[in-house]
Order: structure tokens, then sequence, then C-alpha cells
């Protein structure tokens, strides 16, 4: 007996990662598969088929209690994947956004104290239930953008308490709200004020009592750690991670954001989940990551904001790596939420093509979180999240630059945002 639908989505455009290897590289990231008049079919939380409408009908039952939604002359996609944003933290740093308008550098306010620092002050003075409204609030712009599934870090605590009650707020909206959360501990982030002068005592503190206590606490999946000049060097870093994957972590790292530091080599020495950021990534860096199954993430949004050089995109495409995009959504260095315009800042300014661009936020994102085979695709079997855009050809999404075109998202089944 086939399989009683319960929604029904009638395409418009049905867009999609090119079924076959995860993640997609090389030829296959310049790829997607284009269903014209095609139909979705989902039963609970799942998507039941994928295909004309004579394969759908054959493929399962219609009833009239099936949900319908006409998406003729529109685009449905997968939901998109935010494979990196910090998520939760307090207060907000709009004076720091002019003053660095007006020229001042985002390194050097943090050197001064301000910067990442000045969200730790607010962050450790925030309640759990204020973490929680913020993040509730933040995740609704992402959904109403079509993101259905959200990677949040840690790191605006740097003390034991408040990271892990940053990590709570998390588990809290995990289940609150529509989006799922992926969380990462990143106790690494910067040098808390309490040890300055003592960067030993600060890593011994995270390696025998932060680390094991968010394990024990089963509260993170992954653990990434900020390796910059002035922050976490290679050496330092390479004793958390080891640490960490001594523990059953997982790994993804800031590297070579704003130097050329090694970060990209230490995510493929380690077999890291991801390397992201990746502006000053060196060729030898790129050859490191290529014989590596890591993930590199770039978050064109950050470099936009900091009007800093993008990320070397189309030579790490060339290299065959599998790129990934991301909004780094933070309270500093990128304060935008909008992935669908990190979309079109990737065409513009790391000369993507629409094709690669959507690989990268949905299966590619997909496999940088551990998750391309629930998420980040239209196939039976895999977990209905699923948006649609009020345009009638994917090229259109990141064209209309910054224009929310979402009109429906779909998470696990349900349709939770429609405009
Ligand atoms: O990914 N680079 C380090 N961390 C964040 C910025 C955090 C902040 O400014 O609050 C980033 O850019
Ligand atoms: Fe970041």
């Amino acid at each position: 007996m086939a399989t009683r639908a319960e929604l029904l989505i009638k395409g418009g455009q049905i867009v999609t990662a090119a079924h076959g290897e995860y993640p997609a590289r090389g030829k296959a990231m310049q790829k997607l598969e284009v269903l014209h008049g095609g139909w979705v079919a989902c039963a609970g939380e799942r998507i039941i088929a994928v295909g004309t409408p004579a394969e759908v009908q054959q493929e399962v039952e219609l009833t009239p209690e099936t949900q319908v939604i006409d998406a003729e002359s529109k685009v449905v996609t997968p939901g998109l994947v935010d494979p990196h944003t910090h998520l939760v933290f307090g207060g907000s740093r709009e004076d720091e956004f002019y003053l660095r308008a007006r020229g001042a550098d985002y390194m050097e306010i943090m050197a001064a104290g301000g910067g990442i620092l000045s969200s730790v002050r607010a962050t450790r003075a925030a309640s759990l239930d204020e973490l929680v409204d913020a993040g509730r609030q933040r995740l609704s712009w992402m959904l109403r953008q079509g993101v259905t599934t959200v990677e949040c870090k840690s790191g605006y605590g740097l003390d034991l308490e408040t990271e892990l009650k940053q990590l709570e707020a998390v588990r809290i909206l995990q289940g609150q709200q529509p989006v799922e959360l992926v969380p990462t501990f990143l106790g690494a982030h910067a040098w808390p004020p309490e040890y300055q002068g003592d960067q030993e005592g600060y890593l011994k503190f995270l390696l025998d009592t932060v680390l094991p206590a968010v394990k024990e606490q089963g509260i993170a999946e992954y653990v990434d750690v900020f390796t910059e000049k002035g922050v976490f060097s290679v050496e330092q870093s390479r004793r958390i991670f080891q640490r960490a994957q001594e523990l059953g972590f997982k790994l993804r790292i800031h590297a070579d954001e704003m130097h050329t530091l090694g970060g990209a080599e230490l995510a493929a020495e380690m077999g890291m989940a991801s390397a992201d950021h990746l502006l000053m990534v060196s060729d030898e860096g790129i050859e490191a990551l290529a014989s590596s199954e890591v993930v590199p993430v770039l978050l064109p949004g950050t470099a936009f904001s900091l009007r800093k050089p993008y990320a070397p995109a189309r030579k790490m495409l060339e290299a065959g790596l599998p790129l990934a995009l991301a909004t780094d959504f933070n309270p500093g260095s990128c304060p935008t939420a909008n992935l669908t315009l990190v979309m079109s800042l990737a065409c513009l300014y790391m000369g993507m093509t629409p094709e690669e661009v959507f690989n990268a936020v949905t299966i590619n994102a997909a496999h940088a979180l551990g998750r391309s085979d629930r998420v980040g695709s239209l196939e039976p079997g895999k977990q209905a999240d699923l948006v649609i855009f009020a345009v009638d050809d994917y090229k259109k999404v990141p064209y209309y630059i910054g224009v929310n075109l979402v009109e429906t998202v779909v998470k696990a089944g349900r349709v939770v945002v429609s405009n």
C-alpha cells in the first residue's frame, strides 16, 4: 500500500542538490537538480516522494485530507542550513559598528577591551531567560528567511557558569521553536579578563575543568577555537582540540580569518568537520584542505561587514573543495542573520554561481554539521524541511539582494511560516 501523503507541494521549480556523493564538490557543486512542475509529497516529518506529478501520484496516496500547497511559478528548495552563528549573546555593539564604519579596526577594538570582551560582560550580566528570549527572536528572523537548521556557538562567557548558561539557552530553544539547533562550545574565543597575563592558567582551566563539564552535561556537539594572532595560537589551539577529541567532541575552527596562521592546515591534520572564515588561507592551506574531508565554511558577510578581502572561493572550488556558506551572525564582526544576503555576497564578491551558492547553503552546510543524511536536499526519506520562494527561477533568489522572497517554510513536515 502506498503511503498516504499529508502534505503535497506542487511546483514550480523543485530545486535540490544533484543526487550523488555528499558533500558536493567540483562538477557536482556546479549542478543542481531542477524539476519543472515537480511535486514533493510529505508524511509525518519526512519527504516521501519527489518527482513529476505522474511519478508522485504513482508512489503515494493522495486523499481529500492531504494538505496541498500550490507553488506554481515559485521555487521550492530544501530548508536552508546556517552552519556558523554566534546566536546567543547579551547586549549588542552598534556603537562599535559606527566606530568601525569610520575606520576603527576590529582587532584593535578587541585589544582595547571592547569587541568580544564587551559582549562577554553583557552575556555574563544577562539572565538565562534573557538569553533565551533574545535567541528566540533572532531565530524567528532566520526562520522567516528560510533557515531551518542553525549551528550556535557559546564563547561569550569565558567562565564555566556563563559558557554553560549560553549552551543551556540553546538547549531550551531547541524544541521551543521550529529551527533545529546544533550546539558548539567556543570557550576559546578570547582570553578572559581574569586570566590576563596567565594564558597557561586559562588553558589548564579549559582542559581540566570546562571541557569535561561541558561533556558531562551533554550540552555541546562540537568544539571550536578562535585560532588567530593575539588570540589562540596554533599550538594552543591544538592542545584544546586534542583534549576535545579525547572527550569525544567533533571539531570546527575559526581559521585564517585576519592572518595567515595555519588554521586550515590544523583542521586538515586533525580531521575537523569544518574550517571557517579562511579569508587569509594560504595555498598550502588550500592544498591541505583538498587532501582532507574538512568542509570549508565561508562567511562573506564578515568580510563585507569588516571591509576585509573576501576568501579566495574560486581557488578553493578549483581545488575541488566542497564549500559551504554561513552568516557568522554575531554582535560584532557580522551582525546579519540573513543567509540569502550572504548568498548574494558570495556571487558578487567571491565569483560563485547560483548553483554553487545553493549547494553551499543546503547540502554542503548540512554536511558541515554532520547532518547531510537527514537534511539539506529534497529526497524521499529525508526530513521535510522546505522553503518556497515567491520567484519563478532559483537564480532570482541571490539576484534580488537583501529582499526576503520567502513565502512558506516547512519544518519537519509542518508549515511554520506562511507569508
Ligand atoms: O567569527 N572571529 C571571532 N569570532 C566572531 C566574532 C565575534 C564577535 O565579534 O563578537 C567571528 O567573526
Ligand atoms: Fe564566528
